[in-house]
């Protein structure tokens, strides 16, 4: 069968930062996300007898390295399925990847739900979040509707995401400010195996519960305020055990800071406007509904600026139905 699926990339205001099962991609802590409605990825995946061999193709041919990654999930789905068939699959991303906007998201989820439907599995959404996190951490955030917590598990049953809030629970806006189309130089698989050797990595996962109990709260209570500054307090940290890790990671470019320092003072002047950054160059700025168009008049006027995408909190991933081959 035939089945094409849509995915979200998500962005976390609690992060991912650190794996205790490189395998099973078991997080060293929780985390909480936001989908987002215009990063998307959408890939169809049919078996069939009659394919000789696997055949994958991802944004036309462009990201020859994710290929193994992909043949290694279908695996993974293969085995659970207990069938060898061979397997054609072609994606498509709308937005730059490689940069920080965690197109490996938005791809390992839409896979996983259309390449476990194709292949006849009928999973919950719980069995599938968890197939997505195989695949890529984050994939998992991308699965449930709006508001997501992936929860820390210790086996690979019991680390799962799962929806909050739907994503009409609050129109908070992501406007992802592209500052370069650069790719990072190390990918976040990469840079998560030597989490533990910052020194503050230990001191981190000591804060992490009552992080994810705060965020949750302010969410419930829609506490922007509160909100923005703990996610904003989020992202430096977890770069500050990236850019003092050995080696060190440095994924910031000189544009990334001069925004950096815009916010701040954006923020002075009353705009209630706060960032958050994953493994790249690339921010992601968080702002309620009503100031929006203010935040947009303010970018436009910045020649640092590459590009912007304006998101609002997205489903999680679906089946459609038009076919990319
Ligand atoms: O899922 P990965 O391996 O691409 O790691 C994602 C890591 C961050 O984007 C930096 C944080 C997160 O929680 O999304």
């Amino acid at each position: 069968m035939k089945i094409t699926a849509i995915a979200p990339s998500n962005i976390a205001l609690i992060k991912y930062w650190g794996k205790k099962d490189e395998k099973l991609r078991l997080p060293t802590n929780g985390s909480i996300s936001m989908n987002l409605s215009n990063l998307l990825t959408t890939t169809t995946v049919e078996f069939n007898r009659s394919f000789k061999q696997d055949e994958v193709l991802i944004n036309e041919g462009k990201s020859m390295k994710e290929v193994d990654r992909v043949i290694k999930h279908i695996d993974v789905i293969r085995k659970l399925a207990k069938i060898s068939t061979r397997v054609k699959v072609i994606s498509k991303n709308n937005f730059p990847i490689g940069t920080g906007l965690s197109s490996s998201a938005s791809g390992f989820a839409a896979l996983t739900v259309a390449a476990t439907k194709a292949i006849g599995l009928n999973l919950s959404e719980k069995e599938l979040t968890i197939i997505a996190r195989q695949g890529s951490g984050s994939a998992c955030r991308s699965i449930p509707d709006g508001f997501v917590e992936w929860v820390e598990g210790d086996t690979n049953d019991t680390s799962y995401a799962v929806s909050l809030f739907p994503h009409n629970y609050w129109n908070l806006i992501d406007v992802v400010v592209i500052v370069s189309q650069e790719k990072k130089d190390i990918s976040s698989t990469e840079g998560q195996k030597i989490t533990a050797s910052s020194l503050f990595f230990k001191e981190r996962l000591n804060h992490m519960n009552e992080k994810i109990k705060l965020c949750k709260q302010f969410l419930k209570t829609k506490n922007f305020s509160a909100l923005g500054e703990l996610i904003e307090n989020e992202a430096l940290e977890m770069h500050a055990i990236m850019m003092t890790s050995k080696p060190p990671l440095l994924y910031w470019l000189p544009s990334t800071l001069s925004l950096i320092k815009m916010i701040k003072s954006w923020r002075a002047n009353g705009l209630k406007v706060y960032f958050t950054i994953n493994t790249g160059q690339d921010i992601h700025l968080i702002i309620e509904e009503k100031n929006r168009l203010k935040l947009i008049a303010l970018l436009e006027k910045k020649p640092i600026i590459k590009k912007i995408i304006v998101n609002q909190p997205a489903q999680g991933t679906r089946v459609i139905k038009n076919h990319l081959f």
